[in-house]
């Protein structure tokens, strides 16, 4: 017996967002092209955007295909960190050390090659960020801040954010604002049209399309500057031939997500909470890393006293695939930055476990996890006083 419940980290391919992007793969034609086989594969992906962006609630003008969720974010970063310097100089980029490293390492460049100064918003132990500070950052500051970029829900732990509000305070300043919504769509109610939002990412492989595939909903108000040049496809921000047969399981993988979403996440919060009360009730020192509004499909906890990779790799052992914060940094296991960055000491962030459901998660792959976890961590405990 096996288990998989590491479905932030990817989720299986939906068999119909297999069926589209097969049947896309058996067209012909570069979509730029002309001819009757270039037209056609352009329809193609010109419906994919259609339905990509009705899931997405934004109009279909303002979709641009990417390669997944770390392009869209190196892409708004950057592009619109180099935009807002067009008329005067802004120096600052608001954003938080809870967010993936897709977000903050492009932030970090900027940083380090092109003079931009970085405002960490501090975020709790709930896991919520700190809003007055934020106010009080967009009053002293707004003339130069370049943009504000805060992700919409939090891959290791779950938080779900304000985004709307967020959104709303920068965009008083006339500050646009980004949002890494790679962890939200698909799985909560969100919207692009009345986000207040300059730009949103999404990534394909955490809704059932294939890795490899993703999208930056960029508003048609805005222009940041690109960050690949060549044929100009994609209004301009993503030159290259584009990908529709990817485009194509991508907004299958997005309409089917959105249809079963409310029904999805419910069953799957009701596992969850299940999954949750048991290891609470077998390892009463396990600790819930946030208390604040989260996402239906997420468990995240603290073992006192073991590392998490004795865990994982005990975990697995069994059969069941589970992480530590987010899946990895290249494959190296370190804290968690998220949870270093909400006040837990290094030794809690090294001590996390993150479990997450999917479209195809059952009953029989939680009661796995419960029957295992109280003598992985008593195994781990003692391993970890040999050490
Ligand atoms: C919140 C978040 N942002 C961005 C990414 C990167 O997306 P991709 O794997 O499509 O590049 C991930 C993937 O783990 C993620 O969880």
């Amino acid at each position: 017996m096996s288990t998989f419940l590491d479905h932030a980290a990817t989720t299986p391919v939906r068999e119909k967002a297999l069926e589209a992007y097969l049947e896309a793969l058996a067209h012909l034609g570069n979509p730029s092209s002309v001819h009757s086989h270039g037209r056609e594969t352009r329809e193609l992906l010109e419906q994919a955007r259609e339905v990509l962006a009705k899931a997405a609630g934004c109009n279909s003008a303002e979709v641009i295909f990417t390669s997944g969720g770390t392009e869209a974010n190196n892409q708004a970063i950057k592009g619109f960190f180099w935009q807002r310097q067009d008329d005067r100089p802004r120096k600052y980029v608001i954003s938080a050390l809870t967010e993936h490293h897709a977000l903050i390492d492009p932030i970090e460049w900027l940083e380090k090659h092109d003079g931009a100064e970085v405002l960490w918003l501090p975020v709790d132990k709930t896991g919520q960020p700190d809003i007055e500070t934020y106010k009080t950052w967009l009053n002293e500051f707004g003339d130069e801040i370049a943009l504000v970029s805060l992700m919409w829900v939090n891959n290791e732990t779950g938080a779900i954010w304000d985004i709307p509000t967020i959104a709303s305070l920068a965009n008083q300043h006339g500050i646009p604002v980004h949002s890494d919504a790679v962890a939200a769509f698909g799985h909560t109610e969100i919207s692009f049209k009345t986000s207040g939002l300059a730009a949103m990412s999404i990534s394909g492989h955490k809704l059932g399309a294939p890795i490899g595939v993703g999208a930056l909903i960029v508003s048609r108000n805005q222009k940041p500057i690109s960050l690949i040049h060549g044929g100009g496809q994609e209004r301009g921000l993503r030159s290259g031939t584009m990908n529709y047969p990817h485009a194509m399981s991508l907004a299958k993988a997005a309409e089917l997500a959105v249809a079963d979403m409310a029904e999805r996440e419910a069953r799957l919060e009701a596992l969850r909470d299940k999954l949750e009360a048991e290891v609470l009730t077998q390892i009463p020192q396990a600790i819930k890393t946030i208390s604040g509004p989260r996402i239906g499909h997420t468990a995240s906890f603290v073992f006192p006293g073991v590392q998490s990779d004795s865990l994982l790799f005990l975990l697995d052992q069994k059969g069941i695939s589970v992480s530590a914060g987010s899946a990895c940094q290249a494959g190296v296991l370190s804290a968690s930055h998220v949870l270093l960055a909400m006040g837990y000491d290094q030794a809690d962030a090294s001590a996390v476990i993150r479990v997450t459901l999917g479209h195809t998660t059952q009953a029989a792959d939680i009661e796995l996890f419960t029957s295992a976890i109280a003598e992985v961590y008593s195994t781990a405990l003692r391993a970890g006083l040999n050490r």
